[in-house]
């Protein structure tokens, strides 16, 4: 496998981005221009996507320039209602789309194509009109971490709903792979970065000195917002609104961010529905406060516990107690453990001794549970090992995926035939087979966006990276693959040879069917010593 590409691949699982994306980084640092390579599918999709970012960047700009505009005095009232100032307006390209906003027209004139405007997702094709899709709104651009514009968010002026529309995804923008803000955040040496919920928080904090903050719009943090998170700050402040739903959404990025390992911290706020309220209120210095006093993890259980209980109920204090040192017990260092004991002890007034005892019963029940759970399987011997695949197999299989993963449509046809991804005795390795030969069916013999098909899947893109960032000295492809093929082919044969003579021998088979496994059975003998 070639050297070069390992890099890329890399550079591709690091910065989240695709594996072209990662070679125009590579050039950009090395001052090469990329030659726009003209073969088939993808380089049109390439090209399509670089026309997307030049639409975004002018209906960003469009939307911008007509903020300032006589016309849009609603708008200009509503920003200025919102105290964001022009500052605030100009490092976040925010803009107003106009009642009669004719995107279509301007973007015409500057030379896109139809199927161009219609595929930024920002004009709609009605009958035979096209029409905008952001009308009388406030406009919000997301723009990525290399400053593209990929995206709009756009608010009405009013109360009306609904709130916000935002852009479709499509092929410059996934939602789940952004984080709004984050360009501008970036450009900062970053030790922590706090998270909010909405486009207002974000550009409210910033423009009032908090800039290291970026917002997830509203939805649940995915795994790969959790990723981006982790690679630019070392610590994360999740600072979301303090309604229900907004405390909600803060239980579930936790999961995420602490799957990821990530140093997390929660901020709470009272006196104000989001940090874009409180920052006004009460101003920087209190909002600073407030990160500096940040809750982990386990504190912010223990406080979302607490709320449906209480603690003069004797079973409510049980049941409290119990909760704390399932939550407090998963908590690996012993030194950690007992500063939470100490904080939550003091806090909510339980003694120590009370919550260690507690943790103590749980030890103590589990490792009894531990060792009935184990007698009792083995006395019944149903034991259920994972299987353990052979050395050999995986790195066949890894060699094989590696192969592929170089996109070369007439391998991919060498190995279809004798393989089927059912073939990949490793679980991951059967899905990725199962992906590789959808994209190739699609002929798209241009696998490169394998990582981003298992975006989500972190397991998987790590296996994947592994696969490609190892040499598996293959000096002949041919050679290879032939090697490779015949190993599973004789397999495959050797069982199926099998298989016909348990049939011959055991089962009652009419005339017809013995003489065809027969005749089956005599072409696989002969398949056989050919390979061999
Ligand atoms: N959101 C959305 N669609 C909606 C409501 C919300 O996409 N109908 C997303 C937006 O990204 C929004 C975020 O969820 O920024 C948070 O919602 P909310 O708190 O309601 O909006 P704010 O940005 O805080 O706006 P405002 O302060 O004007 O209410
Ligand atoms: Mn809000």
């Amino acid at each position: 496998m070639e050297q070069g590409g390992n890099v890329i691949h890399f550079i591709s699982k690091i910065e989240n981005i695709d594996f072209k994306e990662s070679l125009e980084i590579l050039a950009e640092k090395a001052g090469i221009t990329l030659p726009i390579l003209e073969n088939g599918i993808d380089s049109k999709k390439q090209l399509l996507k670089e026309k997307l970012y030049e639409i975004n960047k002018e209906a960003a700009l469009y939307y911008h320039q007509t903020l300032y505009k006589d016309i849009s005095k609603p708008a200009q009232e509503y920003v200025k209602k919102r105290k964001l100032d022009n500052k605030t307006l100009k490092t976040y390209t925010i803009g107003y789309a106009p009642i009669n906003s004719n995107l279509y027209k301007i973007l015409k004139e500057k030379g896109f194509t139809d199927e161009e405007i219609l595929a930024s997702n920002l004009v709609n094709k009605v009958g035979n009109n096209f029409i905008d899709r952001f009308k009388n709104r406030l406009i919000f651009p997301i723009q990525d971490v290399r400053d593209r514009y990929i995206a709009f968010g756009g608010r009405v002026l009013d109360n009306s709903l609904p709130k916000y529309i935002n852009s479709p995804e499509n092929i410059v923008y996934s939602k789940a792979r952004n984080l709004y803000g984050l360009n501008v955040a970036k450009k900062l040496k970053l030790e922590k970065l706090i998270i909010v919920e909405g486009y207002m928080d974000v550009v409210s904090l910033h423009q009032r000195g908090i800039e290291n903050v970026v917002a997830s719009c509203g939805t649940a943090l995915t795994e790969a917002q959790g990723r981006l998170l982790r690679k630019y700050a070392e610590k994360i402040i999740i600072s979301y609104d303090s309604d229900a739903a907004g405390q909600a959404a803060t239980l579930r990025g936790l999961e995420i961010l602490a799957s990821l390992r990530c140093d997390i911290r929660i901020l709470q706020m009272d006196g104000a529905k989001d940090p874009d309220e409180y920052i006004i209120k009460y101003g920087n210095g209190k909002f600073n406060n407030l990160v500096d006093k940040a809750i982990s993890l386990i504190e912010f259980k223990t406080k979302v516990l607490k709320k449906d209980l209480d603690l003069n109920n004797v079973n409510d204090k049980i049941k409290f107690l119990n909760e704390i040192a399932k939550l407090v017990s998963t908590v690996d260092n012993k030194i950690e453990q007992e500063v939470y004991i100490d904080k939550i002890s003091m806090e909510y007034n339980i003694s120590k001794e009370a919550i260690y005892a507690e943790i103590n019963k749980l030890n103590y029940s589990r490792n009894q549970g531990k060792k009935t759970l184990e007698s009792s399987y083995t006395r019944n011997n149903i034991i259920k090992k994972k299987k353990v695949l052979p050395d050999a197999l995986l790195k066949r299989e890894n060699m094989i995926i590696g192969i592929l993963l170089e996109g070369k449509l007439e391998v991919y046809e060498q190995i279809k035939n004798i393989l089927s991804p059912e073939d990949f005795k490793k679980e991951e390795n059967n899905k990725i087979m199962q992906k590789l030969y959808e994209e190739f069916e699609k002929g798209n013999s241009n696998i490169n966006n394998i990582l981003e098909i298992f975006n989500d899947d972190e397991n998987i893109i790590s296996i994947l990276t592994e696969i490609m960032a190892n040499d598996y000295e293959i000096k002949n492809d041919k050679k290879a693959i032939e090697d490779l093929i015949n190993n599973y082919k004789k397999e495959k044969l050797t069982n199926r040879k099998k298989e016909i003579i348990d049939s011959l021998n055991n089962k009652e088979i009419d005339k017809q069917e013995e003489i065809s496994l027969e005749k089956e059975l005599q072409d696989i003998i002969l398949e056989l010593a050919q390979i061999k």
